[in-house]
């Protein structure tokens, strides 16, 4: 079958590298891709916002699976798009996608099915928010409401920092996705992630991971759009992932089928943890980048056969054939980030590495210039090892990152402290 991937990142650049293994696979395009993505696949390079633009290319190039990667064309309807016209789709409608776009809205879900999470209180107005957090006291946290790219949490761990964070949400630091705030109480514990497959009405649990959104060691510094991630994660036990799947996942599913906007796609659940009971910090609508690549590591071909199962609705005879393995990912971000970077510094050394399914280089923010990979983005590699344990991928991945010649970047030297119990 012809299959169209959306996306630039890693995440897709993972998808695409366990989707070729696949013998269903005939004929691999990427919109737009990326230098890593181009050398497995073919890139095309059009508007994956437009849905007409999307359309006019699947049925000019005879696609029959199209697979949405990021949040933004989930939220601008692409999927509603492409299944309007005929395509089979992964990926949820815009309204369904309202799980990760509106964060008042996931609260309402919440409330409507009983499902553990931090208290909430939803706002349009500032002096209203603020008197509200005056009486409430801190420590809170203040969320823009619309798709903000990860950014749109302020912390208020104090009276002034709360009072801060609503005057610049309100202020416009996050455009229009700040016009109304959630705040909400601050949940102690730590966090993971659950990656569910659905079908709008069955859910299949696929992996667990857990990332890290700082930018420096020992989990320090600004929060990122992640610096690397690892799969399992421990901290989220077999039970814990069932009290989860029973008291919030499966209650979603649910209540979002019977609102008449089931959710077909991967949620992505991220939950905090404490004393053995999760409760869901957030839902993403999509896989989560680097999550994404430590979890194709872990399940190769089959991925196509699932979200194909998942697309199709045949999602209560699927299965996932698990590996007791683990997976680890190492993200090499471009000095800088995730402030200002400079693009334009070339990569040496990755034609050396080995490229099987124990060690990949998956591409982010990189081009070809010359004959040579140049980082044009922010996270520009993610460097993945897999292994009989935690501690072999760890090996792995930080051997090809020490092999990568880039003057350039940088990473985290701690990714799966909290696991590996590195300290
Ligand atoms: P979100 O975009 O909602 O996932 O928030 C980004 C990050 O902020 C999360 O991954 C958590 O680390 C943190 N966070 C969000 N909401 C809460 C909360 N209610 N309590 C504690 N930490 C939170
Ligand atoms: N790594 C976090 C995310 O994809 O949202």
């Amino acid at each position: 079958m012809n299959i169209l991937i959306l996306g630039s990142g890693g995440r897709e650049h993972s998808l695409a590298w366990a989707i070729k293994q696949n013998p269903k696979c005939d004929r691999l395009i990427v919109a737009p891709g990326n230098a890593g993505i181009a050398m497995l696949a073919e890139c095309a390079d059009f508007d994956i916002m437009d849905s007409a633009a999307v359309v006019t290319f699947c049925e000019e190039n005879a696609v029959d699976f199209v697979v949405i990667g990021p949040e933004a064309p989930l939220a601008a309807g692409i999927a509603d798009a492409t299944r309007a016209a005929g395509i089979l789709t992964f990926g949820p409608s815009a309204a369904a996608a309202r799980l990760e776009a509106s964060k008042a809205f996931t609260k309402q879900i919440c409330d409507a099915c009983a499902a553990p999470t931090a208290g909430y209180a939803h706002f349009a107005d500032a002096d209203a928010a603020k008197r509200y957090v005056t009486e409430t006291g801190a420590p809170l946290v203040i969320k823009a409401d619309g798709l903000a790219a990860g950014k749109g949490v302020i912390m208020g761990m104090t009276l002034p920092e709360a009072l801060a964070g609503i005057d610049e949400i309100f202020g416009g630091a996050f455009g229009a996705a700040g016009a109304e705030v959630v705040i909400e109480e601050f949940m102690e514990g730590e966090e993971a992630s659950l990656f569910i497959l659905s079908d709008g009405v069955n859910c299949l649990p696929i992996g667990t991971a857990q990332d890290h959104k700082r930018v420096g060691d020992g989990d320090t510094g600004p929060n990122t759009g992640g610096m690397g991630a690892y799969s399992p994660a421990p901290v989220l036990t077999d039970a814990i992932m069932e009290q989860a799947m029973a008291q919030i996942v499966r209650p979603t599913v649910a209540e979002m089928a019977r609102r008449g906007t089931p959710f077909q796609g991967v949620l992505y659940a991220g939950l905090m943890i404490k004393d053995g009971h999760a409760r869901l910090v957030e839902y993403n609508v999509r896989f989560g980048d680097p999550e994404c690549q430590v979890l194709m590591m872990r399940l190769g071909a089959q991925v196509l056969d699932l979200l194909l199962a998942c697309a199709q609705g045949h999602l209560a005879r699927a299965k996932v054939k698990w590996a007791e393995d683990h997976a680890l990912t190492v993200v090499m971000a471009a000095n800088g980030y995730p402030g200002k970077v400079e693009k334009g510094s070339v990569i040496a050394g990755l034609g050396d590495l080995p490229e099987d399914s124990f060690n990949m280089v998956f591409h982010a923010g990189t081009a070809t210039e010359a004959g040579q990979i140049t980082a044009i983005g922010g996270r520009v590699l993610t460097v993945t090892a897999r292994g009989d344990s935690l501690h072999a991928a760890h090996r792995r991945a930080y051997a090809m990152v020490d092999a990568i010649d880039w003057p350039g970047g940088f990473c985290r030297r701690d990714i799966g402290w909290r696991a590996l119990d590195l300290g």
